[in-house]
C-alpha cells in the first residue's frame, strides 16, 4: 500500500478550507456536536466521532478500537519497524513504550528543568533586546526543538535541519499535489535517517547521558535495538516533540495578546494560574485528530460499525463539547476541569511527551512574567493571513513587550 492510498485527508472531511475557517473551527465543531455527532464520510471512507464521551471511549478501549491500521490521518509516512509505538496495541505497544518512558516521567524531567529554564531564559533575553520580537520564531519554534534535541543528544548546530525535516513530515495530508508531497516526505525521511545513523553509531561506541545513548543500550524482545531501530525511534521522538509544542506556545500567547486581553496581567499578579492557562489553551485552541480501526462488529457508539471500519476522532471538537465544558467557546483560565481536555489523547497511547510539553510551556510563561510587565499587539494582526498554508499553525506572531523594571532575567 502506498502513502496516497493509506492517508486520510482531514480537510476533505471538515470542509474547513479557508484560513479563517481553519483558525476558528468552532461553528463547525458546534454543528457536528449537535447535529452530526457520529457520521460516515463516504469519500474518505471513515466514521467521524466528535462528542467528548465517545472520543474518550474510542481512545480508551484499545481492544475494540485498535491502533493497528493501514490508513491514517497521520501525515508521517508509515515505516515498518519492530519498535513502532504508534501502530501497535498493548501489550506490544506497552513494551515499546517502556524503552523510553523513564526519560519522560515528571521525576526525570526535574533533572532537566534547570537546562530547559536556561534555554528559555536565553531566548527571552534575546527578545528583550529586539525591536520587533516574534513569539513564533523567537520562542515557540526554538524552545521545543532545542529541548528535544538536547534530550536526544543531537548537536545544537543542526537544529534547523531537525526543525525543517519535522515540518515536512508533519505537513497535513492533502489531495492536491499528492505525489510531490509524498516525494518530499520520503526525501525528508531519508535525509533525517542518514543524518541520525552516524550519531547513533557514535553513541553506541561512546554512550553519553542522553536518550539516543540509552536506546543503543536498550534491549527489546531479548535483543539489543539495531542502529536502524534506534534511528527510527529517535526520529519519531524528535519530530513528535516539535510542532505540537510550538503550536501550544504560539496559540497560548495569541490568546493572551489578541483574543483575551487582561489575562496576562491576571497571571502576572497570580502565577498559580499559569498551569491552568496552559491546560485551557490545550482545551480551547488545539485542533487535533486521531484514528483507530474497529476490531469487531459493534453498536457500542449507537451506530452499526463493522470490523475493519476506520474511525477518526476529533479531539478539538470533543474539547469544545458543552456537555463536558460549559460555555466551551469561552477561554477561561479559571475553568475547573480544563485539564480534562483530550489533546494529549487518552488510554494506552496517552502522549508520552505530555509532562515535557507542559514543563516547557510552564517555564516559558514563568520566564515571561519574570521579565515582561506586559505583552501587547503591535498592529492589526489577522492570524488567518499568517497560517502555514493548509494548516492551523501560526507562522508568525508579532508582539510588543514591555520590560519589567525589576526584570530578574
Ligand atoms: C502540546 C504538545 C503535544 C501534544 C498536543 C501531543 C499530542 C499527542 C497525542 C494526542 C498523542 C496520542 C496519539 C494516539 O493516541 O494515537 C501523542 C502521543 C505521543 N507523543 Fe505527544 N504531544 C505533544 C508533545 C509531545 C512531546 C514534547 C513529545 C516528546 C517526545 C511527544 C511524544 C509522543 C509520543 C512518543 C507519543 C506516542 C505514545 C504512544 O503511542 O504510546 N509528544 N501525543
Amino acid at each position: 500500500m502506498n502513502s496516497e492510498q493509506s492517508s486520510i485527508v482531514i480537510h476533505e472531511i471538515s470542509k474547513l478550507q479557508t484560513p479563517e475557517q481553519l483558525w476558528n473551527p468552532y461553528d463547525w465543531y458546534h454543528d457536528m456536536l449537535v447535529n452530526n455527532p457520529i457520521y460516515y464520510d463516504e469519500k474518505q471512507n471513515v466514521w467521524n466521532v466528535f462528542r467528548y464521551d465517545d472520543v474518550n471511549m474510542v481512545l480508551s478501549d484499545f481492544k475494540l478500537f485498535s491502533s493497528i491500521r493501514k490508513r491514517s490521518v497521520s501525515p508521517i509516512p508509515p515505516v515498518i519497524t519492530r519498535v513502532d509505538i504508534n501502530s501497535t496495541d498493548p501489550p506490544i505497544q506497552r513494551d515499546i513504550r517502556k524503552l523510553v518512558s523513564s526519560a519522560f516521567t515528571p521525576r526525570s524531567l526535574k533533572e532537566w528543568e534547570p537546562r530547559i529554564r536556561n534555554i528559555a531564559k536565553e531566548l527571552i533575553n534575546k527578545m528583550k533586546q529586539m525591536n520587533k520580537p516574534d513569539i513564533v520564531s523567537d520562542l515557540a519554534v526554538p524552545l521545543p526543538v532545542t529541548v528535544i534535541s538536547d534530550l536526544l543528544g543531537t548537536p545544537r548546530q543542526d537544529l534547523h535541519h531537525i526543525k525543517n525535516w519535522s515540518d515536512i513530515l508533519f505537513f497535513p495530508n492533502s489531495e492536491v499535489n499528492v505525489t510531490d508531497q509524498a516525494k518530499r516526505k520520503y526525501r525528508a525521511m531519508s535525509e533525517f535517517n542518514e543524518y541520525l545513523l552516524p550519531i547513533v553509531k557514535g553513541k553506541r561506541q561512546n554512550p553519553e547521558k542522553d536518550i539516543i545513548s540509552d536506546l543503543t543500550l536498550a534491549a527489546y524482545e531479548g535483543t539489543q535495538l539495531t542502529d536502524e531501530e534506534v534511528v527510527i525511534f529517535s526520529l519519531g521522538l524528535l519530530a513528535a516533540g516539535n510542532e505540537t509544542t510550538t503550536n501550544l506556545l504560539a496559540n497560548m500567547f495569541y490568546t493572551f495578546v489578541y483574543e483575551q486581553k487582561g489575562i496576562y496581567q491576571e497571571i502576572l499578579s497570580n502565577r498559580s494560574l499559569i498551569s491552568n492557562a496552559i491546560e485551557e489553551t490545550l482545551r480551547y485552541r488545539f485542533p487535533i485528530t486521531l484514528d483507530r480501526v474497529v476490531t469487531l462488529d459493534s453498536h457500542v457508539l449507537g451506530v452499526p460499525m463493522k470490523k475493519g471500519d476506520v474511525i477518526v476522532v476529533w479531539l478539538g471538537a470533543a474539547n469544545n463539547d458543552a456537555q463536558q465544558f460549559p460555555e466551551p467557546n469561552k477561554f477561561d483560565i479559571h475553568r475547573e476541569n480544563s485539564n480534562k481536555h483530550l489533546s494529549f489523547g487518552k488510554g494506552p497511547h496517552f502522549c508520552l511527551g505530555a509532562p515535557l510539553a507542559r514543563l516547557e510551556a510552564q517555564i516559558a510563561l514563568e520566564c515571561f512574567v519574570e521579565t515582561f510587565a506586559d505583552i501587547v499587539e503591535t498592529e492589526a494582526f489577522n492570524p488567518a493571513l499568517h497560517l502555514h498554508k493548509g494548516t492551523q499553525n501560526l507562522l508568525t506572531l508579532p508582539v510588543e513587550l514591555k520590560i519589567l523594571d525589576r526584570s530578574i532575567i
